[in-house]
């Protein structure tokens, strides 16, 4: 952990940049490549601390997996002729390899034991080992299987009908990829629309699987075969740089490669529901998730209301989008959002406190938060919570405080976006 003093003196930002590999993408790409049979290649994976966890669990469950650059490519003999592993799959600071593969080992031939660090050891698991164990799987863990470290011994699953308590991909994905090693045809049926990326790519690698309005259907026994894989930059990293080019004083910045799957793009719709001056040119070349060129200007915002369906689109911006909010004209309230509490860290209190640090005129609510603006903003000394997210957040409101910013723990940020801070220095 070391701490990081960022004085930025209000620059104005201008440039252009490209957008590193969206993180649930690279996931993957990854997994999905492991359990196919043959050669899958990628490109523009994100070097992120996750991915690379997910990377080190397959290569203990003996994929073998080259990584030159943001190229990687992964050669495997398929899901049943993994080997056995004699060591603890480590699965860092990410839920989504966590989570993901607690569905992929159920349905596979071997034991495993799988444990990940301090936050994820305080996630809730049995939000996915529920609908495994309905499934037939053998998940034991600590807590009767909520928290890691847990052990899972491979069997033969059976096909369910699951209808999705809460609106999660990572619960969605499990259940998709034990239903591929199930006999018959798993269902899922959604509370709210989450990201689509595993129904996309089991597409792209050989699968069939059916949506129709928010029901998921996936016939079992189905195989896999390597292919490739382009990365699109992840928006959920655009984000921060969407939303200094909006509250920086003189600011232009154009994000290139940036993913805009309809599932994810919920950042845009606020930023133009705020008016914000953002374009958004797609791509006529995307493959199976549409990217798109976005140029962001300085703004004048007005506060607005997140709720309902788009909170799913948006979940992962929400910390971000609470430091635009402070810079609005008005009220601004953030709701349906309980979900924040059980990500890397609660981000509701973690983003209210923060931000109150720094001066904002914020409140926490059962669901959310309500921020009235526009404040300015005044250096303090913050937290991080070894959340990624809320360091990135802090180092764009240093962009716009008076005085420095000192973060606790600035290493967390690269769980996703190892290049953040020179990316910084080049818009700046
Ligand atoms: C992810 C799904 C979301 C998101 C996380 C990545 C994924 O989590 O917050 O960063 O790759 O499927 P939930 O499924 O818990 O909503």
């Amino acid at each position: 952990m070391s701490e990081k003093v960022l004085q930025y003196d209000k620059p104005s930002l201008q440039g252009t940049l490209t957008i590193p590999g969206d993180k649930s993408i690279s996931h993957r790409s990854v997994m999905f490549g492991a359990i196919a049979t043959g050669k899958t290649t990628v490109d523009g994976f994100l070097l992120g601390e996750d991915c690379l966890s997910t990377i080190d669990c397959f290569r203990k469950l003996g994929v073998k997996i080259d990584v030159e650059g943001t190229n990687v490519s992964i050669d495997s003999p398929g899901i049943e002729g993994w080997q056995e592993p004699t060591e603890v799959l480590y699965t860092g600071n990410s839920g989504t390899t966590t989570r993901l593969m607690l569905g992929i080992l159920a349905g596979s031939t071997v034991h495993s034991v799988m444990t990940g660090d301090a936050s994820i050891g305080k996630r809730p698991m049995r939000r996915v080992i529920d609908p495994l164990r309905q499934m037939g799987a053998h998940i034991t863990g600590r807590a009767d299987g909520q928290y890691t470290p847990l052990a899972i011994q491979g069997t033969v699953l059976q096909a369910i009908d699951y209808h999705m308590p809460v609106a999660s991909a990572q619960v969605k994905s499990a259940v998709l990829l034990a239903g591929l090693r199930a006999e018959g045809t798993t269902i899922v049926r959604e509370i709210e629309v989450s990201r689509d990326h595993t129904e996309r790519m089991l597409r792209q690698f050989g699968a069939k699987v059916d949506e129709v309005d928010g029901v998921i259907s996936l016939k079992g026994g189905q195989t896999l075969t390597g292919t490739h894989v382009s990365v699109p930059g992840d928006i959920s990293s655009a984000a921060f740089f969407l939303v200094a080019g909006a509250i920086c004083e003189d600011s232009k910045i154009t994000l290139e490669n940036v993913g805009i799957n309809p599932t994810r793009d919920g950042i845009i719709e606020v930023l133009h529901n705020m008016g914000a001056s953002i374009t958004v040119m797609p791509n006529e070349d995307s493959q199976s998730e549409p990217t798109a060129t976005i140029t962001i200007e300085t703004s004048t915002l007005e506060g607005t209301t997140i709720e309902g369906d788009i909170i799913p689109r948006l979940i992962d911006e929400i910390p971000i989008l609470a430091l635009l909010a402070t810079q609005a004209n008005g009220k601004t309230i953030i709701k349906d959002a309980e979900e924040l509490k059980v990500k890397e860290t609660d981000r509701i209190t973690a983003v209210v406190d923060e931000l109150k640090k720094l001066g904002a005129n914020i409140e926490a609510t059962e669901d959310g938060m309500v921020i009235q603006g526009p404040t300015p903003l005044r250096g303090a000394s913050l937290q991080t919570y070894g959340d990624h997210r809320i360091g990135m957040m802090g180092a764009v409101a240093a962009l716009i405080t008076d005085g420095a910013v000192v973060l606790d723990d600035a290493e967390c940020i690269a769980v996703s976006y190892p290049s953040f801070f020179e990316h910084v220095e080049e818009v700046k």
